[in-house]
């Protein structure tokens, strides 16, 4: 099989779905590996460090028309796309339910699309569990863009001048990238309480040494490994719950999301306007809307002396580690479904066929079928 890596076509996503160490694996297989020119560089690897590990350095062009299987990072160009072999498979994360001409174009070239999102989240498959390696990696950042920013030294400090309180941080949604932060802000010396509905995130939550900010009247809103949605009723009582701790605190990092969903809002402008000045919020849910009421996608607005970050996909800040991670979780995947002479079997383990995002001309996952359909021909590039 001819594998294709290619760069990353967004200037602020330096990562690549392989590294030296990868490719060697993957040619110690017998597979023939194409690494776009330059795809390294941002994470850290020149193409003479891929040429030395077994691969060919190729132009963009090359690469979309040659490779059988394409590694990208995020979804490629429509333009891009349709210059991909017919029937050649495509994996990266492909923004299933969002990027909804994509996948129309996926469907028409007849693509095996596997999309990492959907690689579902079970024992065997963690070692190919991109969205979890990324999280981890986001959820890291997040706190320190917190300390960076806010007016608030994070650890307890004795000094002949005085004492200086430890920093208050709540981290909304405790799923990896909510776990992920509270570790970080505990390392760093921080007072830390923590929300999610699901009733499973509090032990884990305290086993950080973290407070669980629990919700009155509120139990178990799992389905699943995911949340549900709430109705508006218990969403106010949420509200309620998370105000005095928020209103205290000197940075809030948001993580909460709902696969296929805009993201819940947690923190109201009220809940932002009784908020210290100086301090701070991270939300990495911005992408799917935010889940702060006054989250900005463009960029880092203030409000009333708090400064409200949008941080879509952070793990792209640290290309280097998150590329080692991304590219072990594909040499993992290809490892289950490339077989020993060389051919793509993405039915080779039943259990994980739920990554296909399209194949033979029709796009497999439910939700993006439906909203395609919803969208109808005219309206796709506004919905995606
Ligand atoms: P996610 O990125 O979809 O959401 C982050 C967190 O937000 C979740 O914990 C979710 O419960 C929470 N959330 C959603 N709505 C909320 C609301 N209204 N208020 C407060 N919190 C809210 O989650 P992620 O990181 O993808 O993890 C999802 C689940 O998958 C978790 O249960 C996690 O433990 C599980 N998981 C399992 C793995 C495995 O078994 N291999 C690997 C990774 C995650």
């Amino acid at each position: 099989m001819r594998l294709g890596f290619a760069r990353s076509e967004d200037p602020n996503d330096g990562r690549v779905g392989a590294t030296p160490e990868t490719v060697a694996t993957l040619t110690g297989r017998g597979l023939e590996v194409e690494v776009e020119a330059g795809a390294g560089t941002a994470a850290g690897h020149s193409d003479e460090d891929y040429t030395e590990a077994g691969a060919q350095i190729v132009d963009g062009d090359k690469l979309f028309a040659r490779a059988e299987t394409l590694v990208v990072v995020g979804p490629p160009t429509i333009e891009r796309l349709a210059t991909i072999a017919e029937g050649a498979a495509l994996i990266g994360f492909l923004r299933p339910v969002h990027a909804l001409d994509l996948a129309r174009v996926l469907a028409e070239r007849r693509v095996t699309a596997l999309a990492v999102e959907l690689i579902p989240r079970i024992s065997k498959a963690q070692s190919m569990d991109a969205l979890s390696s990324q999280a981890g990696v986001a959820g890291y950042k997040a706190v320190l863009m917190a300390a960076n920013r806010m007016d608030k030294l994070f650890p307890l400090s004795m000094t002949a001048a005085g004492t200086v309180r430890p920093a208050r941080v709540v981290v909304l949604g405790v799923g990896v990238a909510g776990l992920q932060a509270i570790a970080t802000a505990k390392r760093l010396g921080a007072t830390v309480k923590a929300n999610d509905v699901r009733a499973a995130a509090a032990g884990e939550v305290e086993s950080l040494g973290a407070d669980f900010i629990h919700i009155p009247g509120v139990t178990d809103q799992a389905e699943g490994a995911y949340a549900k949605k709430l109705g508006e009723e218990l969403t106010r009582a949420q509200h309620e719950a998370l105000a005095p701790h928020i209103a205290q605190a000197d940075a809030v990092i948001c993580t909460a999301q709902i696969p296929g969903r805009a993201a819940p809002i947690l923190l109201t402008a009220e809940m932002v306007e009784r908020m210290p000045a100086g301090s701070v919020v991270v939300d990495l849910a911005a992408e799917d809307g935010g889940n702060c009421d006054l989250t900005d996608p463009d960029g880092p607005t203030d409000h009333g002396g708090v400064r409200i970050i949008p941080a879509p996909q952070l793990a792209r800040s640290l290309p280097k580690e998150a590329s080692a991670l991304y590219a072990r979780n594909i040499a993992h995947l290809l490892a289950r479904i490339v077989t020993d002479e060389g051919e793509l079997d993405v039915d080779a383990d039943a259990e994980l066929t739920g990554f296909l995002l399209a194949r033979d001309g029709e796009v497999l996952h439910a939700p993006t079928a439906a909203a395609l359909a919803a969208a109808g021909p005219n309206d796709l590039e506004a919905a995606s």
